[in-house]
């Protein structure tokens, strides 16, 4: 499902299909699906994905742009529960050069702003490792707490532990410029 941004976004703009290549790429760096899981499926066509993602209601994806409207990430609203208002969301910053200078808060901040401000979420979650010292701090900033730690048992037996944090529309660090 595509969101037409009606506000002025710095960072986040909303996901073209000449995007997916570079994504494909992306996903398949170890350094970074370790820390994301993957996106695609082996040898997935990138029009099959791009047109289930368009037509899909529970997802919403963006693109992280540098300061050049550069694409070096995307962000995006999944697992969409409308009437529960909620989702899940997930970020990944590909190109390595732009992690820790800011750019992933404030694609969170922005990416907030649609959820609580234009679309009327109540509650957005999402689940990070807990070695992930970087991505914990970009989250807090922006206003998400820690809720629970996820152990992984059974046929996951092995994975690391994950943390899951929310942050409400009450709590959320908004934009200084809309606050
Ligand atoms: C996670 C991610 C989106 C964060 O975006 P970012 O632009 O790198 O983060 P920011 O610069 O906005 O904030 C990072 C903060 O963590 C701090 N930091 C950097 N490395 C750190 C580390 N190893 N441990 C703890 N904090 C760290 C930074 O100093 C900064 O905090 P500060 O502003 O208070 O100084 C980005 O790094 C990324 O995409 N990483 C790879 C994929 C990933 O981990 N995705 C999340 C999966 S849940």
């Amino acid at each position: 499902m595509v969101l037409s941004l009606t506000d002025e976004f710095r960072r986040i703009r909303r996901l073209r299909h000449d995007d997916v290549p570079q994504l494909m790429i992306w996903d398949n760096d170890p350094a970074l699906f370790h820390l994301t899981g993957k996106k695609f499926a082996h040898d997935e066509d990138e029009t099959q994905w791009w047109n289930q993602l368009i037509r899909d209601r529970s997802r919403l994806m963006f693109a992280i742009v540098n300061d050049d409207g550069q694409l070096i990430g995307d962000v995006e609203l999944q697992q969409i529960l409308w009437r529960a208002r909620e989702a899940e969301i997930r970020i990944s910053i590909g190109d390595k050069a732009f992690w820790a200078q800011g750019f992933g808060s404030e694609a969170l901040q922005e990416m907030l702003y649609a959820a609580f401000q234009l679309l009327s979420l109540e509650r957005v979650y999402l689940r990070v490792r807990l070695d992930n010292g970087r991505a914990i701090r970009a989250y807090e900033k922006v206003g998400f707490r820690a809720v629970a730690r996820l152990t992984a048992t059974g046929r996951l037996s092995g994975f690391p532990d994950l943390q899951l944090m929310e942050v409400t529309r009450a709590r959320y660090a908004p934009l200084s410029k809309r606050a």
